[in-house]
């Protein structure tokens, strides 16, 4: 019998209808994974589950019995924690004040630090990782801030762990250890809910997987009846295989010239080129300093020597603006800090990059922005309501699509990505790697820093490996190979293609 099922759940939002009859029959200690494209109502669905939300009408059963879930409380109540998308925790309070912010250990008022930081201190080792109970939560990365929330939701002891893209942020060390967590969990009798876009994961780590597509309840399989292409399929509800192919096309003029870039403890001597046309890519593991590279060549972070020329000229890029100016867009691995603009609207979010290189005229047409946002809600296949919805109240997916198609519609023609198909779905993914095929193939220059691998070896010319700040590869094409990028990035080889122009 299942354990935990929701019976026809309807949601609707203010022009969308979320979630319509859907249906999740999960049995105790499986491994349960739920898939669909952006917005199909997997987030929605489990904010459900959390408290978050209240649904329209529908019933949710726990051990066949009926309970309502009206609060954050009640969900806890009912053993389950969720580890949303969307990180939420305090950046001004400590890791171990954000974890046992519901129940500080204490008396009459006071907390008892010795307590929560010796507790803090026993889950952080149970799962070896390498943070500090009182770390400020605003100096931790982006992928450690991901396992306090993991440890967060550990700490409830709950019977159901609801883990929505728990990896979108982790490397690939981390993954490993999160997969490890999922199967100790699994043999503790656990239940585990966990969606991701990344289906290696569903096959490696489930035992059944749900699928929904627009916002409706597809089908339940086990995953032993799946390939990844029937898989596929049922998500999409079409053949994507052809979507995308690699095209070669010829390169044109040296767009982006990077000599000696240097930064003291960071990455030294780095240089490389990026000419009309290419598409390239960035690899490295996480620490290897391939942000901060990147980051001091768009203006958010000083280098201390070295050069950057735009088209052969050598150009001083004290500051964002400078660098959009110069014709250099960059999308950031960090959607929710730094990439969008939460509360302002969808069509706003669009022009915000260009309205401040041009806001000498400064109005900007509704009816242009407009068209720029219809272009690439076409393009990148984005959903939303309408275009005065705000961003946040976008689905993950379809928020990281905007973050692309803004350093897009900026009209650079170079383009820094980092991760840029994270929480993106396999059909959008399709559809991005085929825009930034075409947009080399006008002429833009393009340079993706991804942790995915298979990501790399599919879209790019030509891949960079960074290893502690230094260059230690410039692969093309033709010689990529997992293994090579990876001793790459170990330390463990260098290896820079015959032919290749760094
Ligand atoms: N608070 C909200 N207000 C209005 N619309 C919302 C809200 N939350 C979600 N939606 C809409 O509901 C639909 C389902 O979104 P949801 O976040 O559940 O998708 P998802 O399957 O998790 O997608 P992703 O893979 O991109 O995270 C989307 O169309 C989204 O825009
Ligand atoms: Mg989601």
């Amino acid at each position: 019998m299942a354990w935990i099922e929701a019976r026809k759940i309807c949601k609707i939002f203010p022009g969308v209808r979320a979630l319509s009859d859907v249906t999740l029959s999960v049995e105790k200690g499986e491994v349960h994974a739920v898939v669909g494209e952006n917005g199909a109502g997997k987030s929605t669905l489990m904010k459900i589950l959390g408290g978050l939300y209240s649904m329209d009408s529908g019933r949710i059963l726990i051990d066949g019995k009926e309970c309502e879930i009206k609060s954050i409380a009640d969900s806890l109540r009912h053993g389950i924690s969720v580890i949303y998308q969307e990180l939420n925790l305090m950046p001004a309070l400590t890791v171990a004040e954000n974890i046992y912010i519901s129940g500080l250990p204490g008396k009459m008022g006071c907390v008892n630090y010795r307590e929560l930081n010796r507790r803090t201190q026993t889950l952080i080792d149970s799962l070896g990782l390498h943070i500090r109970p009182t770390d400020y939560v605003s100096a931790l990365s982006v992928s450690q801030r991901q396992m306090v929330e993991i440890l967060k939701a550990l700490s409830h002891n709950s019977e159901i762990i609801i883990m929505d893209e728990p990896t979108a942020a982790l490397n690939n060390q981390e993954v490993e250890t999160l997969y490890g967590i999922i199967r100790r969990l699994r043999a503790d009798g656990k239940t585990i809910i966990y969606i991701s876009h990344r289906l290696r994961e569903v096959f490696d780590l489930s035992d059944r997987v749900t699928v929904l597509r627009d916002g409706e309840y597809i089908g339940t399989r086990a995953i032993g009846e799946l390939d990844e292409r029937k898989l596929v399929e049922m998500m999409v509800g079409r053949d994507i295989s052809q979507l995308y192919q690699y095209a070669v096309h010829p390169l044109g003029d040296m767009l982006l010239e990077i000599k000696g870039l240097s930064k003291e403890g960071v990455f030294s001597d780095v240089s490389f080129t990026l000419r009309a046309g290419e598409v390239v890519g960035m690899a490295g593991l996480m620490g290897c300093g391939r942000e901060d590279i990147v980051k001091s060549i768009y203006g958010l972070l000083r280098h201390d020597a070295g050069s950057v020329a735009v088209n052969g000229e050598t150009v001083d890029i004290r500051r964002p603006t400078d660098a959009i100016k110069q014709g250099i867009g960059f999308v950031t691995e960090d959607r929710k800090d730094a990439g969008i603009f939460a509360l302002m609207t969808v069509r706003e979010n669009i022009t915000l990059n260009i309205l401040r290189v041009i806001s000498k005229f400064r109005l900007i047409s509704a009816a242009k922005e407009r068209e720029l946002l219809d272009t690439y809600t076409k393009r990148m296949n984005m959903r939303y309501a309408n275009e005065v919805q705000r961003i946040m109240n976008l689905s993950g997916g379809n928020q990281q699509k905007f973050v692309l198609a803004r350093a897009l519609a900026s009209g650079c023609k170079v383009l820094i990505l980092c991760e840029p198909t994270r929480g993106i779905d396999v059909g959008a993914k399709a559809e991005i790697y085929q825009l930034l095929s075409s947009l080399s193939e006008q002429g833009y220059a393009i340079l993706v820093i991804s942790s995915e691998l298979p990501e790399i070896m599919s879209i790019c010319y030509r891949t960079l490996v960074i290893f502690q700040g230094r260059v230690t590869g410039n692969i093309l094409r033709d010689e990529m190979d997992e293994n090579l990028i990876m001793r790459c990035a170990t330390g463990g080889a260098t290896h820079f293609s015959e032919g290749a122009m760094l």
